[in-house]
């Protein structure tokens, strides 16, 4: 790896100070120095009007198998991400007999490596990087599963005990938490005692809780309130997992929901991704997991055998398959177990409350089927943070944006040196436009990076020039610093 030097940017350096222009010195995989840089004689790239950040952290992906299936990671680092957060929702890397169904629902027949733990995953992620870095919480509802099944268990003390070694021997492997998908099955069949118990190692040794909580609708504060009891039972930080309310009569909670993160201290925070529509799979839908849908509210994202149904609502299938709206779902389902949909119930008030907030982290929630129509948050979500409801709509500076995605993240999750920018930091960076950023998928047509990003690097490699993937794969796994 070699030297560069990037001169002129606008450096915005992931902490929310203002921004100012100046150069910065990337020597092999760490920036050596920033301000004014004499010319050595090396490379040098002009960036002048452009804007130079940490590269964008990911804190909510289910990108999980994507960094095997698919390293190059396409939909990710051209929209400026640097590092992906896997294994949220509960739904984790490791062990991967356990992860059946969510492998298929994502990835169809694909064929994966068996890791039979977290140790088996970053090993393997090792030795055939993505572009991306890869941090990995360990998925309470995999770990569930494989102890005690996928249906409505009462696990023992014994089978609590043998999920919390589990995590335990995940966390010392390297994994940056635990996360819970509370509405799923089997997560939505744990107590908040259950949960507390297998959370504890993250209190002992470090990380974080991560919670798609029990409710996103009418018991929103409930639901909050849960998580933190849970964290701090468990002695750890909370991330509330894509903050957000579904349903009309519910529109306007998200700013009680930051009253309570608020009230409840410093190791209380969210992410949450800048869109009205949601996504998941439809069995969640049917069996009432999720709730706030209608049949013209939830359009198919993908499946295995049925394409003309993509970018469809259930309400348009009802009328093709000669069924009425309320058996839709169901009879959809039967065909396609493992569809995907993308659900339209929030508002954009709400949006805009968590958006507007620079401590509030940004996690797209991408499910990455590449095959289908999935929701335009897998490739758009940072330059929509930074283009739509920074630039244009006003609710943030650059670097209050900059920060929620860069700064904020890598102190939530203990990844050291990165998310900033400053002489022995990591260079992760990107270099963007701030006049042309903006994310260009739309639901219908969703496959579409977004525009502005002039270059990205992973570990002092460069990996997007001028709008191109050059096929570099730098990525590293990243474990929680102590
Ligand atoms: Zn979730
Ligand atoms: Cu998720």
């Amino acid at each position: 790896m070699a030297r560069l030097v990037i001169r002129g940017a606008l450096v915005a350096d992931g902490t929310g100070a203002p921004m100012s222009e100046g150069d910065v010195e990337i020597d092999g995989d760490r920036i050596r120095s920033v301000g004014q840089v004499g010319d050595g004689g090396g490379p040098s790239l002009d960036a002048t009007g452009l804007v130079l950040a940490p590269g964008f952290i990911d804190t909510h992906s289910h990108d999980d198998y994507a960094v095997a299936l698919h390293p190059d990671m396409q939909f990710k680092i051209m929209g400026g991400v640097t590092t992906v957060v896997v294994g949220n929702c509960g739904i984790g890397a490791a062990p991967r007999r356990w992860n059946e169904f969510f492998v298929r629902m994502v990835h169809g027949d694909a064929e994966l490596p068996e890791w039979k733990d977290f140790q088996d995953y970053f090993d393997y992620m090792d030795a055939s990087p993505a572009s991306v870095n890869v941090a990995a919480l360990a998925g309470h509802g995999t770990i569930r599963e494989g102890v005690a099944g996928r249906g409505p268990a009462d696990p023992s003390p014994a089978q609590i005990g043998e999920m919390s070694s589990l995590v335990s021997k995940a966390l010392e492997a390297g994994c940056v938490g635990v996360s819970t998908g509370l509405v799923y099955e089997p997560g939505r069949y744990a107590t908040t005692e259950e949960i507390a118990q297998v959370a504890s190692p993250v209190g002992e040794t470090g990380g974080v809780y991560a919670s798609h909580i029990r409710d996103e609708g009418d018991r929103l504060i409930e639901a909050v309130d849960e998580a933190i009891a849970i964290g701090q039972a468990a002695c750890a930080p909370v991330v509330i997992s894509h903050l957000k309310v579904a349903g009309n009569r519910n529109f306007g909670k998200v700013s009680d929901a930051l009253a309570r993160i608020d009230r409840a201290g410093p190791t209380v925070t969210a992410d949450h991704y800048p869109y009205t529509a949601g996504s998941t799979g439809l069995a969640a839908v049917v069996d009432g997991g999720i709730r706030n849908t209608s049949p013209e509210t939830v359009v198919i994202a993908s499946t295995k055998d049925h394409p003309e149904w993509h970018g469809r609502s259930l309400a348009d299938l009802a009328d093709g398959l000669g069924v009425v709206p309320s058996e839709v779902g169901g009879v959809v389902l039967e065909a396609e177990p493992n569809a995907t949909v993308v659900l339209h119930m929030m508002s954009e008030e709400d949006v805009r409350t968590a958006v507007a907030r620079p401590d509030i982290m940004v996690g797209s929630d991408g499910v990455p089927t590449l095959d289908g129509t999935p929701h335009p948050r897998l490739y758009g979500t940072f330059a929509r943070v930074i283009g739509r409801y920074g630039r244009d709509l006003g609710l943030l500076t650059i670097e209050q944006a900059v920060h929620k995605m860069t700064g904020r993240p890598a102190h939530v999750f203990g990844l050291a040196d990165r998310g900033v920018i400053r002489p022995g930091a990591i260079a992760d960076l990107v270099l963007f436009d701030p006049q042309e950023i903006v994310d260009l998928g739309t639901y219908e047509a969703p496959h579409r990076f977004p525009a502005g990003i002039h270059g990205v690097w992973v570990n002092g490699t460069r990996v997007v020039e001028q709008g191109t993937h050059n096929g570099a794969r730098p990525g590293q796994v990243l474990k929680r610093s102590a």
